[in-house]
């Protein structure tokens, strides 16, 4: 694994360039990222470009012997191209333009913009697609950050009516599939559809869920015309794109199977403020991140591409700017966050960014630098983590994980589309199960669910509420055992109740029948009892279950009804899990599987590369390994030994 750093010459003195280089180097970073906001620098007047200051920069960082990832700049269209189609915008779903002065202003159908952006992308690539120091191509820049992949662009409308028809051919087949009859919805012909928005109650579910595929597609399809145009002239090197964390706007598997490289952007302690966890944890990780938050999206970004490369593009170094609150990571978390990509498999852990702007949005945001060029305390980490990193040794390769996670972008937009209780975040479901797994020591890879599952021993499916013919004949056939989460297989893929009820064809798997659905407002949680003996909650999230008398009950609730159904391989969680419903169904999984399964307490993660092991204290106190490890005093550590401090890392060999 190497590192890098995020860099723009652009916002710098030309004094200032090779010595930030030579400093680069010496930290013990090789790669360095460049490029992707400088269209208004690249072409300052329409068709007048200036390569110039590019190329001097370029041959800079290449004689101090760093290997340059270059982004192409499409997410910053200049001010001149805006005035010339001022209709390229985004709208959003108020109808209102999404206007020039920050980035990101662009709708992804404008098919004049697509042009432009195809003829920028080219002039690029033909300029230095041949460079030997330019190893790798960042397609744009974070598809969809501040909300910008549903558009309700005029160039958007047209573009969906196309899709539409080339979904169902005939306008009756989509008054079928959608159900329009309800509330007289029918339509005549595709051009009569528009847009899911601005409608006086809630829009029609499977006309949302459709726009919601189309927006993908258009991101899709957007982003594979730049990867064309690189593969062209750069056919050596490789094509990245920065995905986000807790970010579903688009298919990310789509996305990648276009690209070498799935990049992701690390912010453990903005995602830890910004997103589902709840006060307490915010206040126990406020330093630290919650501590799956990274090795989350490690996992789930690792198989977006055919060969699961991946890199960290952008991390975290210091406080950012964007979260409600932003305060410093603990000392050692820098480095920790880095150790923990590499356990997971990284190629490059790329700090975001070199040196803190002095000006604009992100002035409050940290880098390796401050401004006045001095070292900021991420650098002392990334300059130790590079040496770290040598003990280590950067041989060890990824291993298949024993538990496929299933991760369905259009199952949780379905739940987000119409999800009938405040408190059901499909999303979060998602990450607790992954939590859930981690507590027991296991490895975990998350994967689309058109994702081959030969090899793995247990499937954990927490949210596949849209089920199609082929994943339901495909996990009959898995012979691991099978974890179905609530609400799985309740809509077929037109968004509409599957004939036999939910969980639809999943019943082949588990003869259960879903006969009603409650959301549950906090006053009515209900507690139950474990076989173990110990308490479980059941909040949020209700389902009355029909079943077969060879169905059994394993976790039910006081009121008698079951929260967990085990039939054969397969269980079904009638409930919105807590912890310890968790904790006991995973360990139950394990039991079946014959794995081992651990009890690591929330703060302690770890994960195995290769013939390694690593443990990461995200706790605020010291960690005796082998309270939870057995024999851990004897292990053969690499780095550290079973006393592993907050915020510090252990490595150790199998
Ligand atoms: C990312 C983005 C970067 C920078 C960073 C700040 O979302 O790709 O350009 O804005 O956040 O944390």
């Amino acid at each position: 694994m190497q590192l890098g750093v995020c860099y723009y010459p652009e916002h710098w003195p030309r004094e200032y360039w090779a010595t930030d280089a030579a400093r680069m180097a010496d930290i013990g970073i090789a790669r360095v990222r460049i490029g992707e906001f400088a269209w208004s620098r690249i072409e300052p007047e329409p068709g007048r470009y200036d390569w110039a200051w590019l190329d001097a920069a370029i041959e800079t960082l290449a004689a101090a012997g760093l290997k340059i990832i270059l982004g192409t700049p499409t997410a910053t269209p200049p001010k001149w191209l805006v005035d010339q189609m001022p209709d390229m915008l985004a709208v959003d779903a108020h109808g209102n333009p999404r206007n020039f002065g920050s980035r990101r202003h662009y709708c992804f159908s404008h098919a004049e913009y697509r042009t432009q952006s195809a003829r920028i992308v080219t002039a690029l690539v033909q300029r230095y697609g041949a460079h030997p120091a330019i190893t790798a191509w960042q397609t744009d820049n974070e598809y969809g950050c501040h909300d910008t992949v549903v558009s309700y662009s005029g160039a958007a409308a047209a573009a969906f009516r196309i899709w539409l028809c080339g979904k169902y051919g005939d306008i009756g087949a989509l008054n079928r599939a959608w159900g329009t009859v309800f509330w007289s919805m029918e339509y005549r012909s595709f051009d009569e559809v528009d847009p899911p928005h601005q409608t006086v109650t809630e829009a029609h579910p499977s006309h949302t869920l459709d726009y919601r595929r189309f927006a993908s597609d258009e991101v899709v399809s957007y982003n594979r015309a730049q990867v064309d145009i690189i593969r062209t002239h750069a056919s050596s090197a490789d094509i990245m794109h920065n995905f986000m964390g807790f970010f579903t706007e688009f298919d990310h598997h789509a996305v990648g199977a276009d690209i070498d490289v799935a990049g992701w952007d690390s912010y453990p302690l903005g995602f830890l403020e910004q997103f589902f966890f709840t006060e307490a944890e915010k206040t126990e990780y406020a330093r630290t991140g919650h501590p799956s938050i990274a090795a989350f999206h490690h996992d789930l970004y690792r198989s977006c591409t055919k060969d699961g490369r991946w890199w960290v593009a952008e991390q975290q170094p210091g406080p950012v700017n964007w979260a409600r609150y932003n305060p410093a990571p603990a000392p050692g978390m820098v480095r920790l966050w880095t150790l923990e990509a590499m356990a997971h498999g990284a190629e490059l852990v790329s700090y975001f960014r070199w040196r803190q702007a002095p000006f604009a949005q992100e002035q409050m945001h940290t880098g390796l630098l401050r401004p006045d060029s001095s070292e900021d305390i991420g650098a002392s980490e990334a300059r130790q983590v590079a040496l770290d990193i040598k003990t280590i040794g950067d041989t060890h390769k990824t291993r298949q994980a024993s538990v496929a996670l299933l991760f369905d972008y259009e199952s949780i937009w379905a739940i987000q589309i119409q999800p009938q209780g405040a408190s059901y975040n499909a999303l979060e479901l998602v990450y607790r199960f992954y939590c859930a797994l981690r507590r027991r020591g296991l490895d975990v890879d998350i994967v689309s669910r058109h994702h081959t599952l030969d090899g793995y021993q247990i499937a954990a499916i927490p949210c596949l509420s849209v089920l199609d013919d082929d994943t339901a004949r495909r996990l009959k056939t898995f012979d691991g055992q099978i974890i179905l989460g609530p609400r799985s297989g309740s809509k077929t893929p037109d968004f509409q109740i599957p004939d036999a009820l939910a969980p639809g064809a999943l019943q082949s798997l588990i003869p259960v029948k879903i006969v009603r659905a409650e959301s549950l407002r906090p006053s009515l949680g209900q507690s139950g009892t474990l076989p173990s003996g110990a308490q479980f909650r059941a909040e949020r999230w209700l389902e009355h279950a029909e079943f077969a008398s060879d169905v059994d009950v394993i976790a039910q609730l006081e009121s008698g009804m079951p929260a967990a159904l085990r039939h054969e391989r397969a269980v079904y969680l009638t409930v919105w899990p807590d912890a310890a419903l968790l904790d006991y169904v995973m360990g139950d999984a394990c039991a079946l599987a014959g794995l081992p399964a651990e009890n690591l307490p929330e703060g302690l993660v770890c994960r195995r590369l290769g013939n390694l092991r690593f443990a990461f204290n995200y706790g605020a106190a010291p960690i005796d390994l082998s309270d939870y490890l057995a024999g851990a005093e004897a292990f053969e550590y690499v780095l550290n030994n079973a006393h592993i401090a907050a915020a510090d890392v252990a490595v150790w060999r199998e």
